[in-house]
């Protein structure tokens, strides 16, 4: 099965901080990606735009060298890379200053989708959206990407989400969570609603719990200062490990519209209870072979940021009463591994007496490495000895099933760049949403700061603190292992 190229209309994308890491090793890649794939046509413009000052030329270079590095092999090939270079431009110019504007607006084209992506620093948000409108280089087809973080806390978000509205329409804002464009996790919504075999059992009757686990195992290295402000609450569960709990919780959205399915997941966050402090373990690593303890890192002895969140989450309502969902992140953990377990009860009575042991169906759903998702189910152990069970996954692999041309899902970046020139919003997130992830995030936070919390350090290359553990203990249930 070969997959379907749609091909956009032609379109003008103006990266600001194109020179930076995130535009250099995702953005600029990820369009390269699709210019191969033959989905935009030969006129775009990708305009790079940042304070550095380089000439178009220079600028090419520095885009040829990334994707050297950081597109796919087989796509390195000199002429598509040459073709694609030819479509690339550079304007020096400062967000905070006047100087350049000009240059940038002689470069765009008339009457056409003009896509601006904020790749810059978050202060550099409002000040970008500013001088667009100020510089009128804004037109009906205008959108603009807003990379994380979203504010700060629910006031800073209230606050960007003001400034963005003053000078655009909701419809024209496009608020990143790169963990909606992975693969994955649009197959999470065809296997929920395309199919009549899972939704029926979706629902506290028949799931025990979900545990949501994003580990990774780098530490914080390059991104002190932000982190140490931040935190993995802030950088990781306000946003990914949200989204993906909205995915799981939601309602079917009566179409797979952008504000269907938004209006479900404002729903979910609407619905989840405040957190109790007991139902919370923060961590913070130690220094180890693979490097510096995360004090050492930030250089503060006295940190008290989190680099290590475990919590238990309700979502209150008639779905999910009663069904738990345990989420965990973490820096320097064992391995690199993001997944959704979705565990179900066990069978109400067994047949096969106290010795087959006790089993339960898991789907398993693999964000990354290795995306794909399986199902564990329960089946005789072959051969004889009598009924022994045994557990094996009833793989949905996608490579096997769909052919290898499927083995390398396309990046997330991909899909993400390319819904902002086609103007579709359902994967990106709304400014109410926003907003009330971090009204349910923001009392936790200010619950450490009042109790003078400290995190519980955890040992580098661990699965976390081992208060994580006791969470799920106390319930009678334990993680998953986190696997590479
Ligand atoms: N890197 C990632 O993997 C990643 C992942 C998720 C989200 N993000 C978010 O993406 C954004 C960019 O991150 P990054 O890692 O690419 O940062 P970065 O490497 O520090 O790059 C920042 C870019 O902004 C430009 N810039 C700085 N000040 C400017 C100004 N006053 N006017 C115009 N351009 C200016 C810089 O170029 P000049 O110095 O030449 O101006 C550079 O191109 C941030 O909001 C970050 O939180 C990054």
């Amino acid at each position: 099965m070969v997959s379907r190229v749609i091909p956009v209309d032609p379109f003008d994308l103006v990266i600001f901080g194109s020179t930076g890491d995130l535009a250099q090793r995702k953005i600029l890649p990820a369009l390269f990606r699709r210019y191969c794939a033959g989905q935009w046509p030969e006129d775009v413009q990708i305009i790079g735009a940042a304070r550095s000052d380089l000439d178009s030329d220079a600028f090419r270079d520095l885009v040829a060298q990334s994707l050297r590095t950081h597109a796919p092999a087989q796509f390195r090939d000199s002429s598509a890379l040459n073709a694609f270079l030819q479509r690339v431009d550079y304007v020096a110019l400062d967000a905070l200053s006047d100087e350049g504007w000009g240059n940038l607006a002689a470069k765009l084209t008339i009457d056409r989708v003009r896509a601006f992506y904020f790749s810059v620093g978050p202060r550099l948000f409002g000040p970008l959206a500013e001088r667009i409108k100020a510089n009128d280089l804004a037109t009906a087809q205008t959108r603009i990407v807003v990379e994380k973080p979203f504010g700060h806390d629910l006031g800073s978000a209230q606050t960007l989400n003001a400034t963005l509205a003053a000078h655009f329409s909701e419809g024209q804002i496009y608020r990143i969570d790169h963990y909606l464009g992975k693969e994955t996790v649009q197959n999470l919504m065809a296997v929920r609603f395309g199919n009549m075999l899972f939704e029926p059992l979706w629902n506290s009757q028949y799931v025990d719990h979900i545990q949501i686990t994003v580990a990774e195992s780098v530490g914080i290295d390059g991104r002190e200062e932000y982190y140490e402000r931040a935190g993995a609450m802030r950088d990781m569960v306000q946003n990914h490990l949200m989204q993906l709990l909205c995915l799981i919780a939601m309602e079917p959205p009566a179409k797979f519209d952008p504000d269907a399915v938004r209006d479900e997941k404002l729903k979910v966050i609407r619905a989840l209870d405040p957190v109790k402090p007991h139902h919370i373990v923060r961590g913070q690593f130690e220094g180890g072979p693979n490097g510096l303890s995360y004090r050492d890192t930030v250089g503060n002895p006295r940190s008290t940021t989190e680099s290590y969140v475990a919590l238990r989450a309700h979502v209150s309502n008639w779905r999910w009463a009663g069904t738990p969902f345990y989420l965990r992140t973490g820096k320097r953990l064992v391995a690199r591994s993001s997944v959704i377990n979705v565990m179900f009860k066990d069978a109400p009575h067994s047949i096969f007496g106290a010795d087959a042991g006790r089993h339960a169906n898991v789907l398993s759903i693999r964000l990354q490495p290795n995306e794909g998702i399986t199902l564990k189910v329960t089946i005789k152990e072959p051969g004889q000895g009598g009924m022994r069970l045994v557990d094996v996954p009833l793989d949905m692999s996608f490579a096997e099933a769909l052919g290898p041309e499927n083995q390398n899902p396309p990046d997330a970046y991909e899909r993400l760049v390319m819904d902002v020139i086609r103007g579709n919003q359902t994967l990106f997130m709304r400014g109410d949403e926003v907003e009330a992830a971090w009204a349910w995030t923001d009392p936790i936070i200010a619950g450490w700061q009042a109790r003078g919390d400290v995190p519980k350090p955890y040992e580098s290359g661990s699965t976390g603190p081992g208060d994580a553990e006791l969470l799920m203990k106390r319930d009678g249930r334990r993680w998953q292992g986190i696997n590479p």
